[in-house]
This record gives structure tokens, C-alpha cells and sequence, in this order.
């Protein structure tokens, strides 16, 4: 007599749950709890059971008859609120969509694809080069060899080799874009223009001015007998597109291993507009008080890079730059933390 409850209870909440509509439940409840349904009839029989064992059985033929009829209510309730939500949206056609939010361009994608289009105007391909880079490439070819203090500057973040075939200390994050010089060198061959946006990382200590990870375009042309003169053209023209015509700029030499000579381009503070002074009267922290920004190193192409790369350095020359991307995009918006750039709050994304 159990099972037979039993088998009654399961069957009759396995035909509830699957129903979706009010007129089939009904038909359920009588087959089940109708004057000739399974359980009336079932529960009739135990009267027919020896009297000892009809108060257990009764309990429990009690128990299948709530659990049905507790099922059958529920079941009631999900196909009411379903029918009202379906009914509900049936009447909101005719209603106005909510508007999608569009996103645009992250000003660091804004600016970089300006400085393409400039650089593209005056015959620059643009290539793209691998974050994870060998040392040959990053620092030997730019004759930067090992032990040089030059590399010092670089504070370059070195790859865990264990486990695989690579020399320790030969595969590292690349600390400038400069190391696509020679991996560009080797496949064309000149007259080359080429620019290579791109990431580059360092073990910094992040704060408003400094981060592990900062943009650069790097730049460089070979062909026969290129000039300083032709640098500076280039450096003028490209900021004075990018920044506007009446960007000012002043030279300064400098030294880095793979150009000789070393130019630093600055160009005149975009926050204190040159006067090192806020309106406030207080000193502008941006350009450091100086009323200038370095933006764009630069140099004639070293010997030694055009010969490691299997050029003739008495046939061809040329000259390399890089544009600090971070500094630019922070320039031209006037935000005075890089660590917006990197922030994803849309509140100031939408600001540009
Ligand atoms: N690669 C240098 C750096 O990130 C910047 C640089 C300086 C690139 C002079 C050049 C150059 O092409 O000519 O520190």
C-alpha cells in the first residue's frame, strides 16, 4: 500500500510540473483527487487493511494528498504570473526601446590614429612588433651591449625562462618600441619610413607622472644621405599637426647608444602655456616649473645600428624619434594624471 501511495504521489507531480495551462490542471485534479480519482480510490482500500496498520497508512495517504494539492496551487500561481508577464509584454510593443549606451573611441586609440593619419600623409607605413622581446633586439642591436649603463635607465622587467628553452635574461617585456628598428631593418629594405605604435613597460613605481606601462610611437627613416635637417622638418611638421600651428618647439641635444647626435624635442607647457606659473599664482607641476614638456626624443641613426641591421653605413643614414604617447594624449586633454588613462570609469572616459 505505501508504493502504491508513493508511485501516485510521484506521478501526479511529474503530469503538475509539466502542465503550462489552467484547463489541463483542473482535469489532473480530478483524475487524482476527483470522486473516482487514484487517491480516492486508493484511500477507500485502506479501510479494507488490518487495523493496526490503518492510522500509519492513513498519515501518510494524508501527506500525498496535501503534497498534490500544494502542487497543484503553486503550479496555478507560475502559470498566472507567466500569463501576465507574457500579456505585459505583448501590450509594451508599441512602446519605446530603451536606448543602447554607444561607446567611442579611448582617447589613447583617438590619438594614436591621428598620429598615424599625419605620419601616413608624409609616407610612413605603420608596423607592429612583439611586447615580449629578446634582448638582442630590445638593447645588443641598439648598441646597447650588455653591461652598458645605458641599460640601466631601462629598469627592464625579465621573463621567468624556467621550463622552457630560452636563455635566462634573453627574453624580456620590451622597454621602448626602438627594438622594432632592427626587426624592421632586417625584413625591407630602403628607402624605409616606418612608425611603430606601441606598449612598452618598466618597473616603475606607479604615480601621477610614471607607470609599469606607457605608449610610444616610434619612428625612424633610412635612405641615402639624410640629413639633421630632415629630422627637425619632420618633428616640426608632425607636431604642428598634431598639436596644433602654434605649438612651440625648442631643440636640446641629449645622448641614447643608438643615435648620434641626440635630440629631446619640448614643446611649450599646454597647462601653464609656457609661463611655468598657474593663473593661481602657483608653480604648474606638470612641466616641473619649466614652462617646457619633452615630448619627443630623437637622433641621426647610429653606425653600429644600420651595421648590426646589414646596412652600409657609409651608403645609407637616417634618423629614429619616438613620441611619448601617454605624454601627448595628457598634453592635448590637459589631464594631469596618466593614471586616468588607465582608469575605467566611465565618467571620465566620457569626458573625451
Ligand atoms: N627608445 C628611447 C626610450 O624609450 C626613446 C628614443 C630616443 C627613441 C631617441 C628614438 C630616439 O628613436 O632616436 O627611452
Amino acid at each position: 500500500m505505501e508504493e502504491k501511495l508513493i508511485a501516485i504521489k510521484n506521478s501526479a507531480l511529474s503530469i503538475i510540473l509539466d502542465t503550462s495551462d489552467k484547463k489541463t490542471l483542473e482535469e489532473i485534479k480530478l483524475q487524482f483527487l476527483g470522486r473516482n480519482g487514484q487517491l480516492t480510490l486508493a484511500i477507500k482500500e485502506i479501510a479494507k487493511l488490518p487495523k493496526e496498520r490503518r492510522p500509519e497508512i492513513g498519515v501518510l495517504a494524508n501527506e500525498v494528498k496535501k503534497a498534490i494539492e500544494q502542487t497543484l496551487e503553486n503550479q496555478k500561481l507560475i502559470i498566472k504570473k507567466f500569463e501576465s508577464e507574457t500579456k505585459k509584454e505583448q501590450i509594451d510593443t508599441t512602446a519605446p526601446g530603451i536606448q543602447p549606451k554607444i561607446g567611442h573611441l579611448h582617447p589613447m586609440t583617438q590619438v594614436i590614429y591621428e598620429v598615424v593619419d599625419v605620419f601616413k600623409s608624409i609616407g610612413f607605413q605603420t608596423a607592429d612588433g612583439p611586447e615580449i622581446e629578446t634582448d638582442y633586439y630590445n638593447f645588443e642591436a641598439l648598441n646597447i651591449p650588455k653591461h652598458h649603463p645605458a641599460r640601466d635607465t631601462q629598469q627592464t622587467l625579465y621573463l621567468d625562462t624556467q621550463n622552457s628553452k630560452v636563455t635566462p635574461g634573453e627574453a624580456i617585456l620590451r622597454t621602448q618600441t626602438s627594438a622594432m628598428q632592427g626587426r624592421v631593418m632586417e625584413k625591407i629594405k630602403p628607402p624605409i619610413r616606418v612608425i611603430v605604435p606601441g606598449k612598452n613597460f618598466r618597473y616603475e613605481q606607479v604615480d601621477a607622472s610614471h607607470s609599469f606601462e606607457f605608449w610610444q610611437v616610434e619612428g625612424f627613416l633610412v635612405d641615402e644621405q639624410v640629413r639633421l635637417t630632415d629630422l627637425f622638418g619632420t618633428i616640426d611638421y608632425v607636431l604642428r599637426k598634431l598639436m596644433g600651428e602654434g605649438t612651440k618647439l625648442k631643440f636640446a641635444t641629449t645622448n641614447f647608444p643608438f643615435v648620434e647626435p641626440g635630440v629631446d624635442t619640448y614643446i611649450e607647457c599646454t597647462v601653464c602655456k609656457g609661463k611655468a606659473r598657474l593663473p593661481n599664482g602657483q608653480g604648474c607641476s606638470f612641466c616641473k616649473q619649466s614652462g617646457w614638456s619633452e615630448i619627443m626624443p630623437a637622433g641621426m641613426i647610429h653606425p653600429y645600428v644600420l651595421s648590426a641591421a646589414g646596412y652600409n653605413p657609409k651608403e645609407l643614414s637616417g634618423f629614429a624619434f619616438a613620441i611619448g604617447l601617454s605624454r601627448l594624449v595628457t598634453l592635448k586633454y590637459q589631464m594631469d594624471d596618466l593614471r586616468l588613462l588607465t582608469n575605467p570609469d566611465l565618467r571620465i572616459l566620457e569626458q573625451f
